[in-house]
Formats: C-alpha cells, sequence, structure tokens
C-alpha cells in the first residue's frame, strides 16, 4: 500500500511523499520523473501504515486502521506519525478507504475486512468521529472517489458484485453497475464531475483498463501500460499519477487543460522497493 500526498509545491514542481507499507522506505518522487529522494518518517512501528487507508484533513495527512491497529487514526506532523488519542468507531484493518470531503475539512472512513464493517462509513472532523450511512451494497476494496462532488464506491472483493453507490445528505443510492465484478481499483476525481477507476482486480484477472463514470455512464478510455491492482493514485496539475503496487511502476496519466480528456503521453519510470 502505498500513501501519497501532495507535499511540497514549488511553482511548477510537484513532489508526492510515498510512504509503503515499510515506513523506513519512504521518498519523495518528483512530479516530472527526473528524481526519488529517501525521506525519513518516524513512526511507532516499520509496518505502521501497512493497510491504513489515507487522506487529508485540513492539509494534513492522516492515516486510519490498518495492520497494527484496526481503530488508530495518526496524523503526519512534520515527519512524524503521531498517534491521536481518537479512535475510529469500528475495527477497519485492512478493505477500507478514506476520501477528503467539505473542502478537505473532513475525511469520510468506510468499509473494512470482517462483515460487520464492510458496509459502516464515519465521519472525522480532526478531533471526533461520527457513525453516518451504511452503503446498501458491501465495498470491502471497492475505494472511496468523489462524483459529482459526493462520495462514491464500486464493487468488493469479496462479494465480486459490481454495484456502484453514491451518499448523498439522505444516504447511498444507486449508480449504474460497473461493467466488470471490479475491486481493488483506485478511484480519482476530474474537477468535471467524473470520476475515473484505474486497474484493480476482476475475480482473480488483474486489469489495465482506465473507466470514466460520466453523465452515468461507465466507458473505457484508455489503458495502463501493465495491469496492476491495490496500487495508489492522486490528481495533481491535470496530471494523475498512479503508483503500481504489483508493476513496481509509476505511471503519469496527462489530461488536457480543458475538457479534462487523456492525452495519448504518457510517462512510465521504475521506482525501487
Ligand atoms: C488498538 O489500540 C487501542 C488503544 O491503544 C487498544 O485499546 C486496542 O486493544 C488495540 N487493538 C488491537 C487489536 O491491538
Ligand atoms: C469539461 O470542462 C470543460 C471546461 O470547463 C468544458 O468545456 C467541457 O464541456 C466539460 N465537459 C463536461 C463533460 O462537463
Amino acid at each position: 500500500m502505498l500513501f501519497l500526498c501532495p507535499c511540497i509545491e514549488r511553482e511548477s514542481d510537484v513532489f508526492i511523499l510515498v510512504i509503503p507499507f515499510y515506513v523506513d522506505g519512504s521518498y519523495l518522487q518528483s512530479g516530472d520523473g527526473s528524481s526519488q529522494i529517501s525521506a525519513t518518517i518516524n513512526a511507532p512501528d516499520n509496518y505502521y501504515a501497512e493497510d491504513a487507508a489515507h487522506a487529508l484533513v485540513n492539509g494534513k495527512l492522516h492515516i486510519f486502521g490498518g495492520y497494527i491497529n484496526g481503530t488508530k487514526i495518526a496524523r503526519l506532523d512534520d515527519c512524524t506519525l503521531n498517534e491521536l488519542t481518537v479512535r475510529l468507531n469500528e475495527q477497519r484493518s485492512s478493505g477500507h478507504a478514506a476520501l477528503s470531503i467539505e473542502n478537505g475539512k473532513k475525511v469520510l472512513i468506510c468499509f473494512g475486512y470482517s462483515s460487520e464493517s464492510r458496509k459502516t462509513c464515519e465521519i472525522f472532523d480532526g478531533s471526533t468521529t461520527v457513525s453516518t450511512f451504511a452503503s446498501d451494497s458491501t465495498h470491502r476494496f471497492g475505494g472511496l472517489g468523489l462524483y459529482k462532488n459526493q462520495p462514491a464506491s464500486v464493487g468488493c472483493r469479496d462479494e465480486e458484485h459490481q454495484k456502484a453507490e453514491t451518499l448523498s445528505a439522505s444516504g447511498w443510492t444507486a449508480l449504474p453497475d460497473h461493467p466488470k465484478r471490479i475491486s481493488s481499483h483506485s478511484l480519482v476525481a476530474l474537477e468535471n464531475q467524473s470520476m475515473l477507476l484505474i486497474g484493480g482486480i476482476d475475480g482473480n484477472v488483474p486489469q489495465s483498463g482506465i473507466w470514466q463514470l460520466k453523465d452515468e455512464n461507465w466507458n473505457e478510455i484508455g489503458e495502463l501500460l501493465q495491469t496492476d491492482f491495490s496500487g495508489s493514485a492522486i490528481y495533481i496539475g491535470r496530471s494523475i499519477y498512479y503508483f503500481g503496487y504489483f508493476s513496481n511502476a509509476i505511471e503519469r496519466l496527462d489530461f488536457t487543460e480543458e475538457t479534462e480528456d487523456l492525452q495519448k503521453s504518457r510517462s512510465n519510470w521504475k521506482f525501487r522497493l
């Protein structure tokens, strides 16, 4: 699992902080692919971030749940992951997801490993956690992304269904089914009210597709250079950076300025493990 945040932005330079599942492998990746710089992150355990979900709250990277402790919440202050006293309401050791909402003031954390937590959601505002609407379908490894400025999730690793749904102020409602029994993909919102689904797995078959949900329709708009799932993606300055988990590759998908159409040029860099 990889954790990303837009860490340093110097004029046109983009650097992305990557924390792999072992904290001492952390590094800064430059957005143009030219450099990787080791980053020293302090944490209570080298596997502290393994299987945790991550999101920004008030501009600060937070991690939620994970292998070491399914209810922990930790915040990155300078270069140290500090565990907060506030806990998640539910055990979320793997398969859950986190998404910044309300202009980055809060985070929605949903789903998980055990049968009780696979539909549940809670909201963290930087100091407290409150439960909110549970989804209609299970979404373990279904992810969270924004579609039309509302949280959305697609598919489920255990139940292998194709269901997508979105969370409004009154609860979850159905979106069109995805064409595949997809899970372990990455969901990324474009500013243009559409959501991309990248990679993933269908049954036991890793995927390379880049799908777009727009105007209530799923369309495949491109492909990764190789199949991958359980990776991590971030959208910065009209480029999506996709950090593959199995391929060890980082790809940059460039979008046009005005229409956010996927451009043909793609970068592919190797990164170290
Ligand atoms: C997680 O951490 C909390 C607080 O330290 C502790 O009470 C709980 O027992 C831990 N859970 C596990 C599964 O280790
Ligand atoms: C995307 O945004 C551009 C620029 O604002 C606009 O011209 C285009 O129509 C938009 N496309 C959709 C599908 O909203």
